[in-house]
């Protein structure tokens, strides 16, 4: 990584924390390997921030908290669906849909992070959204092409990304979908809308 890029200050604008204090939660909350997986998006969340001009302090925070809930226990997040009254349908998912979905909740709550922008790319990151704005189409982006991904249709994801956010997103959710029906698995109702939003609209050009 390159450390330069690693050491943005914030200016309190978004959270009281420090990006070493952000990083150090973050840590403490991750595994060795997601810990890593979390500030390789932040790097390219942060890239990608500069080259479509989004605010690149709100690309790091972002890029960073992103992944914050994916390793709590299930017990929190069905007591926050709950408690929040979401949808009751979350309850017959799991973490890989509940840790962005029901996930913001505990990074606005515990990272003291009020900025709406970036609760919605964190709520949004997993299962996409038919509005994503700029910052959380960049979340969704970095956390799919981050150097560290290998898998088949990264790099295109990657080129789509090179020509706008937008053909980014709809490859990714093209993807994305693609692979849970040739696979057979259960499909997020979000997940059909966000590809209705972003895909045949793509694939007409
Ligand atoms: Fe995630
Ligand atoms: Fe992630």
């Amino acid at each position: 990584m390159n450390k330069s890029e690693s050491e943005i200050s914030y200016t309190g604008k978004y959270t009281p924390l420090s990006r070493t204090e952000l990083v150090k939660k973050l840590q403490e909350a991750l595994t060795p390997s997601r810990f890593n997986h979390v500030l390789r998006v932040e790097q390219t969340a942060i890239q990608l921030a500069q080259k479509y001009g989004e605010s690149v302090e709100k690309a790091s925070i972002a890029g960073l908290v992103h992944d914050y809930a994916k390793q709590r226990p299930d017990a929190d997040f069905i007591r926050a669906i709950k408690q929040y009254r979401l949808d009751d349908n979350l309850l017959n998912y799991g973490n890989a849909i509940w840790h962005g979905v029901v996930g913001w909740l505990f990074v606005a709550k515990e990272l003291q992070i009020e900025n709406i922008d970036i609760l919605k790319a964190v709520e949004y990151h997993t299962v996409g959204h038919q509005y994503m704005s700029k910052l959380a189409q960049i979340v969704y982006m970095a956390d799919y092409i981050e150097p560290g991904r290998d898998f088949p249709g990264v790099s295109k994801a990657r080129e789509a990304t090179e020509i706008s956010l937008a053909a980014g997103v709809s490859c990714q959710t093209q993807q994305t979908l693609s692979y849970l029906i040739e696979n057979k698995l259960p499909v997020y109702p979000q997940t059909i809308i966000t590809y209705n939003a972003w895909v045949p609209v793509q694939t007409k050009e």
